[in-house]
């Protein structure tokens, strides 16, 4: 949830500054890019050294550092921010939050975030109480600020009750648990299906392709990513996803069309990305097939063709997506699958494209809708390609 993320941490001047160590230390660990400010009197409590230590980057506390020579712009970094975490926040600055005050670093990078905001409070518990804090409290989040409440417990003074700084944990929980909940495939089914199919000739032998499941993981990856709760069906593969999802594994044609069928109707949104076999043998031996004779022909008989099935199934709430790799006439043959089998979306891959298709780390897609509109794509990795193909979708979810 917070990988990649980019978060802006603002620390005031509380005792509570010791806890920012802790939250620089698990956003780090959860794979965000952390950036602190601090005010000078949180430089009192904490010291810039051991912030920029484990956020491993610099640590800004002035506009101008005398030392380095370096100008912090407070603009650049207010719009670098994915998030901005004040914690723990001083009735100081949220005074200085509430009324628009910007005589600080911290301050004027707030002023020019555009960004999300949140704030863990911290302060004894009567100045908590106060009556102007609690005006201050309602005008930031009247702004649109989120307020992570503090918890009670024994404060710094000595006195028990209401004012101590959510732990990191919690502050880390609660922000990740806001970032789910604006995730716009949150509460979206989707199924996505991967690699190659097997057709067994013997026990030892089958009928196979060259298809990894890189593309299809990637698909049902950023799915997830996404929000959506992913069923994926794959043929034989040694891929492995990143994110938590149903797995069904198959081996042939058959298997896969019906763990499709007993999937779709609870699916919002399917991908058809796996290499299905188009043939398959029409007997399979029950021993291992010797080699008596100089020649030797198998009989094979067409696979349902899945993607159309589903089509037929299809409802107009039912988002689905199937893919078309050509050699030849790429795009006509494309849009006259996308009608045929009743499709919303194509995804077309060439293999006269350099760097796309089977087994590589790269793929160069163009994908076509129901208006046989066209988007094309550069040659990207699969999991940028899996981003495009997602992006097309909450284009025709509208989000
Ligand atoms: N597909 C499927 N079931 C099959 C064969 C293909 O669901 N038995 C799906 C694939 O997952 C893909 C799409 O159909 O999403 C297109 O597959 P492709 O092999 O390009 O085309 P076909 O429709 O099989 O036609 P042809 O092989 O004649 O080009």
């Amino acid at each position: 949830m917070l990988k990649n993320k980019k978060i802006i941490l603002g620390v005031c001047g509380s005792i509570a500054a010791y806890k920012s160590a802790i939250l620089i230390r698990l956003l780090v660990k959860a794979g965000a890019n952390v950036k602190v400010v601090l005010t000078a009197d949180a430089a009192n409590f904490i010291t810039p050294l051991t912030l920029a230590t484990l956020s491993k980057n610099p640590v800004y506390t002035q506009y101008f550092e005398e030392e380095t020579g370096v100008w912090s712009n407070h603009v650049e970094l207010g719009l670098w921010a994915d998030f901005m975490i004040i914690a723990p926040l001083s009735a100081n600055t949220l005074a200085k939050m509430a009324t628009g005050l910007c005589d600080n670093l911290l301050t004027a990078v707030y002023l020019s975030a555009k960004c999300p905001v949140y704030v863990a409070p911290a302060m004894d518990l009567d100045m908590w109480k106060h009556e102007s804090t609690r005006t201050n409290i309602d005008k930031i989040q009247s702004y649109g600020n989120q307020v992570i409440q503090p918890g009670s417990g024994e404060l710094a003074s000595g006195l028990f009750g209401e004012g101590r700084m959510a732990e990191p944990e919690e502050i880390v929980a609660f922000f990740k648990e806001k970032l789910r909940l604006s995730l716009p495939l949150l509460g979206k089914r989707a199924m996505v299906t991967a690699g190659p199919t097997y057709e067994a000739i013997d026990p030892v032998r089958f009928i196979g392709n060259h298809s990894s499941g890189k593309m299809g993981f990637a698909i049902a990856d950023q799915l997830a990513a996404l929000g959506a709760e992913v069923t994926l069906i794959t043929g034989p593969t040694a891929e492995k996803s990143s994110y938590e999802m149903k797995r069904i594994d198959v081996v042939s044609a058959a298997d896969m069309l019906k763990a499709c069928t007993a999937n779709f109707e609870e699916a919002d949104i399917t991908i058809m990305s796996a290499a299905v076999a188009d043939y398959t043998p029409v007997t399979r031996a029950d021993q291992k097939i010797k080699k008596t004779s100089s020649e030797f022909s198998l009989e094979l008989k067409k696979t349902t063709d899945i993607l159309a099935s589903l089509g037929k199934h299809k409802t107009t709430q039912q988002i689905l997506v199937g893919f078309a790799l050509e050699t030849q006439n790429e795009e006509a043959y494309a849009k006259e699958k996308l009608i045929k089998k009743n499709l919303d979306l194509i995804v077309l891959n060439s293999l006269n494209d350099k760097g796309a298709g089977f087994k590589k780390d790269t793929n160069k897609i163009t994908i076509f809708n129901k208006t046989a509109e066209k988007s094309v794509f550069e040659m990207k990795s699969k999991t940028e390609v899996a981003k495009d193909i997602c992006n097309e979708i909450l284009k025709l979810i509208n989000v």
